[in-house]
């Protein structure tokens, strides 16, 4: 059980495995902070104010900077410091406990592995541990989760129901914005919900390594909670920005599903994360994630004359499928689902 980089402690140089190639290597230049990510107040809704100016400033950030921060977004502030104590816990626990959930197996529906799925095969790994499981609806795979920490399958149960609801309530402003009927997004498009912890210890040199690979998320909608350690960078205009992490806001990045049925009127913008040297970084992300037989193409309100449909109708699972075989790269796996001409 070695593997996994949360059962280290002080590590003191850089493990052989863990250094990239020169030429994928973040490096020693700093990346610029970004100081103008869109935070989008949902507090103005709730107080029954027309939501209309709300839902342009989603759109225009969907639209133009690729993804924004929420604050006042309704999941409750205990809840949040709950789930990111727990999961902390999680990986801090004994080596023996948490082996029995170690899995490359991506079929098991609660997993812990470091770097990616691929690790026995992967030429370098990536500073990460990261644990995943399914959470919709919650009774239906409560069961395999943790018992440990003993109030996991509570909190942990709380936050998914939240954190969907949440999903969903930016998903229907979002229709309202491009002019979708309302919950378009609900049922087979965001059937399934997967949580995905990422952990990181504090590396010893963060310009050689990634504490996870630049990548689009190939699901409909994710959402982000953030520690108060940096690491998370978006490519934007060609350049790599970091996120400074806001307290208590929650980020949403748009998947790339999000991107096809949008008929590309929203980005899903590219990210990476970086590790740190001193401390250690715990991320939360949810996924809503179509079922994989549901047909996904443009909407039909969003292609026209003016804007021709960009994709050919095809299955989340078809997606999914190019996508892994093309190496997680996003542009390489439209290619085959791309109309030309
Ligand atoms: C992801 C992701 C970023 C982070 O899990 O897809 O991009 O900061 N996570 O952990
Ligand atoms: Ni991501």
């Amino acid at each position: 059980m070695e593997v996994l980089i949360s059962n280290w402690s002080n590590v003191q140089s850089m493990p052989e495995s863990f250094v990239f190639p020169p030429e994928r290597r973040p490096g020693k230049n700093l990346v610029p902070v970004c100081n103008d990510i869109p935070v989008i107040d949902l507090k103005p809704i709730d107080e029954d104010h027309d939501p209309a100016e709300t839902i342009q400033q989603i759109l225009k950030a969907s639209q133009e900077f690729g993804f924004f921060q929420v604050i006042n977004h309704g999941v409750s502030e205990v809840l949040m410091d709950d789930t990111m104590s727990v999961f902390k816990e999680f990986f801090g626990l004994p080596a023996e406990y948490k082996a029995s959930f170690y899995s490359n197996d991506i079929n098991r529906s609660c997993r812990l592995y470091t770097s990616t799925l691929n690790y026995d095969k992967e030429e370098f790994h990536y500073w990460r541990d990261n644990f995943t499981h399914r959470c919709h609806p919650v009774d239906d795979y409560i069961q395999f989760w943790p018992e440990k920490p003993s109030r996991y399958r509570d909190v942990v149960g709380q936050y998914s129901v939240e954190v969907r609801k949440f999903l969903l309530r930016i998903l229907d402003l979002m229709c309202e914005g491009l002019g979708l009927e309302l919950r378009y997004f609900d049922g087979e498009f965001s059937k399934n919900q997967l949580l995905s912890v990422n952990y990181h210890v504090p590396c010893p040199d963060p310009s050689l390594t990634l504490g996870m690979p630049e990548h689009s998320d190939p699901n409909l909608i994710s959402m982000l909670q953030q520690c108060d350690v940096p690491g998370l960078q978006f490519l934007k205009d060609g350049q790599w920005i970091g996120v400074e992490p806001l307290p208590n806001a929650l980020l949403v990045i748009p998947g790339l599903q999000l991107r096809a049925i949008s008929n590309d009127k929203f980005q899903s913008p590219k990210h990476r994360v970086v590790t740190h040297s001193k401390e250690a970084r715990t991320t939360i992300g949810c996924f809503l994630i179509p079922s994989n037989d549901v047909c996904i193409e443009p909407a039909r309100a969003l292609v026209n004359s003016g804007s021709p449909q960009f994709y050919r109708a095809y299955k989340y699972q078809e997606f999914f499928s190019t996508f892994t075989v093309k190496g997680c790269d996003a542009d390489a796996a439209f290619e085959s689902f791309k109309l030309h001409g």
